[in-house]
């Protein structure tokens, strides 16, 4: 019995190791968003009570959320006189990676018992996806990955698609949902941006992400470890959309894990691409092609 039970911890040990494989810092990949925001208090509502985070740090106008664990997933930074606009580059969904799919399935069981809209739902043959709109219009992705050995292959890169999600065994998944669990991580980053050229020549040829897939000539994939996509970028919205200003709620930073024996190659690509950034004691500073900052840290 007791070697039984050690197998089966193996087991779960091996599955949790697996999905971090690609969110730890050996692998360049988001660790966090900062949105501004112009209703705290709907926005505290909706993250600590729909999507179950916890207040990690709060100050007059600063608010950061994540796992109970301490992973900070969401930082919020409040201006009153924010007005919304539509049609801006920068955000078009980040995207919290559940520790498994039986914690995606509990998730949508919660989210129709609380009569919480669903934006989408879609498998994409490399995970299973559930798509949320928070109050202040930013996406919000929640997602599930298969395990790696189920992904596919072509010719052009990672095989993902959209088609209908499994939602009768998805809501087999039976639990109790009191909290986001405390192995979620931010698994991807996906925006809206006015030039897939100028995208792929700031994430992949300066900053390193390689190359996933090629979806069409308007969105890209990129990743760091074989992972199917860190970070992804469309102009599904047009080519010529103004970005995020001053007074206007959304995504205005993001942080990214830079491995620290990268650096250097970091640095010399930047001063080569005559690109603005700080070096700090704990990272890189630059702004992406929408005008959002990025900390590239390896703390
Ligand atoms: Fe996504």
């Amino acid at each position: 019995m007791t070697c039984v039970v050690a197998y089966f911890k193996m087991l779960v040990i091996t599955k949790e190791f697996d999905m971090m494989n690609y969110h730890n810092k050996n692998i360049m990949h988001i660790k966090n968003v900062t949105l501004r925001v112009r209703d705290i208090e709907k926005m505290l509502d909706f993250y600590a009570n729909v999507i179950g985070m916890k207040i990690l740090e709060q100050t007059a106008n600063y608010y950061s959320l994540g796992t109970e664990s301490g992973r900070i997933l969401v930082k919020m930074v409040v201006d009153e006189k924010a007005e919304k606009a539509a049609r801006k580059t920068g955000l078009f969904h980040f995207a919290l990676l559940l520790p498994s799919r039986h914690d995606l399935g509990v998730f949508l069981n919660y989210l129709i018992a609380i009569d919480y809209p669903l934006a989408g739902a879609s498998d994409h043959d490399v995970s299973e996806a559930l798509y949320l709109v928070d109050p202040e219009g930013n996406g919000i992705e929640v997602y599930a990955d298969l395990p790696n050995e189920k992904w596919k292959y072509t010719r052009d890169g990672i095989y993902m698609t959209t088609v209908a999600i499994d939602h009768v065994s998805l809501l087999e998944e039976i639990g109790d949902y009191e909290k986001i669990p405390d192995d979620t991580v931010m698994g991807h980053l996906h925006l809206r941006v006015n030039s897939i050229n100028r995208a792929n020549a700031l994430f992949v040829e300066i900053l390193g992400f390689q190359k996933s897939l090629d979806y069409g000539p308007s969105a890209s994939f990129v990743s760091d470890g074989k992972y199917h996509h860190h970070l992804a970028y469309n102009t599904w919205n047009g080519t010529a959309n103004p970005d995020l200003e001053d007074h206007q709620p959304g995504l205005i930073a993001y942080e990214i894990n830079l491995p620290v024996d990268r650096e250097n190659d970091l640095v010399e690509s930047l001063d080569k691409s005559k690109i603005v950034y700080t070096k700090e004691i704990d990272g890189v500073r630059l702004k992406d092609i929408n005008g959002v900052e990025i900390t590239l840290s390896y703390l």
